[in-house]
């Protein structure tokens, strides 16, 4: 347990907590929980899927402003690393994971969220990448995440900009993939992900990793990487469960071990 960062595991579903008011800034301190919690969910077997959440009022306003402020370039060269890293470790939990976003989700907030598979977001929510209004740019992965996921030119817009884009229009952009009253927010990323607890965790695992490393690499490499998680699954008990349920029963009724 984190001073600003908890770790809850109900159901086989781990919500990683960001509890740091007003705005869940994230400084130093928080961005070191946040890599701890997703070294902890991806290690622990109970958990079948994660949820990264701030809260009914806030997903995240960012990295901590009044921390970086007097920073010099030596300083933030080192920081920043530790802060990719950081991200880096959420975006590589190898399980399903859903951001439910309340509030606003701006600069790291966002950044932390495109770290998700998915983006659930209460229907106020206000999400951007206003760094160039403080004279940076982002610095946690919105200048390459974002692009992957809606394109160049809709990303230089938003960090060209910095303007926010509310629920809607994040929606319409890809950048959300659904959009809910800002009570049901975190119900429904649970609902989102509550079906992977049971599921078959080395084939999720292997098609996170595969779609993901794919879409850094060319085409030819993509399909070597799909080919051969695709043929490892075969030394699984749950390839062999899958199969045999099927045959046996008809489709989509087989009890999985996560072996
Ligand atoms: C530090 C922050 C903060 C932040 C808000 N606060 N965001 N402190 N870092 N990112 C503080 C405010 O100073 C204020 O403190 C309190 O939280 C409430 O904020 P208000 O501005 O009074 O609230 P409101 O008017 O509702 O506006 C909310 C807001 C606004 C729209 C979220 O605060 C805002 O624009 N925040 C900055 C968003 C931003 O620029 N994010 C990008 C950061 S850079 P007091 O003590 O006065 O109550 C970044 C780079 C990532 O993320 C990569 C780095 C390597």
């Amino acid at each position: 347990m984190g001073e600003f960062v908890r770790v809850e595991v109900a159901d086989q579903i781990a919500t990683i907590r960001l509890d740091r008011p007003k705005m869940n800034a994230l400084n130093a301190h928080v961005q070191g929980e946040i890599a701890e919690a997703a070294g902890q969910v991806s290690a622990d077997p109970a958990v079948a899927a994660v949820i990264l959440y701030g809260g009914e009022r806030v997903f995240a306003a960012g990295a901590d402003i009044k921390e970086m402020a007097d920073l010099g370039y030596a300083d933030m060269a080192e920081r920043s690393a530790r802060l990719q890293a950081s991200f880096s470790a959420v975006a590589q939990i190898p399980k399903p994971v859903v951001a439910a976003v309340t509030g606003y989700a701006l600069g790291g907030g966002l950044e932390l969220a495109l770290c998700a598979d998915f983006r659930v977001l209460g229907e106020s929510a206000k999400v951007g990448q206003p760094e160039i209004l403080l004279g940076i740019i982002p610095g946690a992965g919105g200048t390459q995440r974002l692009p992957r996921l809606i394109g160049p030119s809709k990303a230089k817009d938003l960090i060209f900009s910095g303007r926010h884009v509310t629920a809607a229009e994040a929606l319409s952009m890809g950048l959300a993939d659904a959009v809910v009253p800002d009570a049901e927010v975190y119900s429904a990323a649970r609902a989102m992900v509550a079906r992977y607890a049971g599921g078959p965790a080395m084939a999720l695992r292997a098609a996170k990793q595969a779609v993901d490393t794919g879409l850094e690499v060319d085409l030819g490499t993509g399909l070597e990487i799909e080919r051969l998680q695709f043929a490892a699954l075969f030394a699984t008990e749950d390839q062999k469960a899958g199969m045999r349920s099927f045959i046996d029963s008809g489709p989509g009724k087989a009890t999985f071990t996560g072996r």
